[in-house]
């Protein structure tokens, strides 16, 4: 069981360039028809690093907690996209922002940030009080630009959480914090999405999109199912934000309502380990997420890897 925590911060950083699908149509074999109908996405954000983007998302949501840079004890910055093979990104941002305590990139791919995440609270319960959580990834820089298959999905984009440990009721008896969590990996298919070192982004498109539904669907029953939660009790699913069909599929054969689920791939298209926590920002900001809230957090991607969490929120 890990302590009762709350999110006392969050915030977002996008580029400013958007594409357009109309953009791509005068580069590409497609048209907004088809990428609406076939990913639901209409437009993306391009541009940036991964350390200006997880730094100004970090900076964002350490703002709104009006926590000094010094008191984080841990940085965890899931990414699929580093700056450089060498130094892990997480040290720039570390460096940039003035924080304190350690710092650590996490590969996960797109289900990156609830690795990271189920990381943080493990974090907590070793003693640390503060933990910064950046999912953040710059995936234009690995698509190749002439490929209609991959170019009309893929993006750019961070987003932050600072989580801090509090006293009172631990998540299972009512407090806020990690219910369960559901982490697993085929690495039998680590070939139906790859990129070599120098190269582009390589996919089965419908291999991963059967098997991105299986695995959302059973992956997130088993962390209700170890947190004891039904379904109907989740007030909103924040999935990986990969194709809006993939959404679709899942939230029915879960059972779960479109007004429960935080959506923004209209908006970002795929920004991997970016995905959920831009999604979970945007419902925030909407207003669609309150105290005591029970979030389903849920996301699958290269490898293939997946992972869910069962969160009472608190902020
Ligand atoms: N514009 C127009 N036509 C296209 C495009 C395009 N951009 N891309 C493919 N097509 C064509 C194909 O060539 C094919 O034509 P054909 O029938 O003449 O052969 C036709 O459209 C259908 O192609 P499919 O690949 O079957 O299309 P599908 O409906 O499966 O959609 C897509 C493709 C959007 C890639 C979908 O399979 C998908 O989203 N898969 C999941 C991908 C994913 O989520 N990847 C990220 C994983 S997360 C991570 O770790 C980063």
């Amino acid at each position: 069981m890990t302590p009762p925590a709350v999110f006392t911060g969050w915030g977002s950083a996008l580029p400013s360039t958007i594409v357009t699908n109309r953009d791509l149509e005068q580069r590409l074999d497609t048209s907004d028809a088809w990428i609406v109908e076939r990913t639901g996405i209409r437009e993306r954000h391009v541009g940036g690093t991964v350390a200006d983007l997880a730094t100004e998302a970090a900076r964002n949501a350490l703002e709104q907690a009006g926590t000094r840079p010094e008191d984080v004890d841990m940085l965890i910055l899931a990414t699929t996209t580093p700056d450089e093979t060498v130094p892990h990104t997480s040290s720039i941002v570390h460096h940039r922002l003035g924080l304190g305590g350690g710092a650590m990139d996490v590969n996960g791919a797109c289900a990156g940030f609830v690795y990271a995440l189920v990381a943080a609270y493990g974090s907590l319960a070793v003693g640390a009080r503060r933990v910064l959580v950046v999912g953040a990834d710059c995936l234009s820089r690995i698509t190749d630009w002439d490929d209609r298959s991959t170019a009309v999905i893929f993006a750019d984009g961070a987003a932050a959480v600072l989580i801090e440990a509090t006293g009172g009721a631990d998540p299972l008896h009512g407090g806020p914090g990690l219910l369960s969590h559901d982490l697993g990996i085929d690495g039998s298919a680590h070939d139906l999405l790859y990129c070599p070192h120098g190269g582009t982004l390589a996919m089965d498109g419908r291999e991963i999109f059967r098997r991105a539904v299986r695995a959302t669907v059973e992956s997130a029953t088993m962390a209700l199912s170890r947190a004891k939660v039904a379904v109907e009790e989740i007030a909103l699913f924040v999935p990986h934000q990969a194709n809006l069909r993939i959404i679709e599929a899942s939230c029915a054969r879960l059972g779960i309502p479109p007004q429960r689920t935080a959506v923004v791939l209209d908006r970002t298209g795929n920004t991997s380990a970016a995905s959920i926590p831009l999604a979970l920002c945007d419902a925030l900001g909407t207003e669609r997420i309150a105290d005591g809230d029970l979030l389903l957090l849920s996301g699958f991607g290269a490898g293939m890897s997946w992972a869910s969490a069962v969160v009472r929120w608190a902020s």
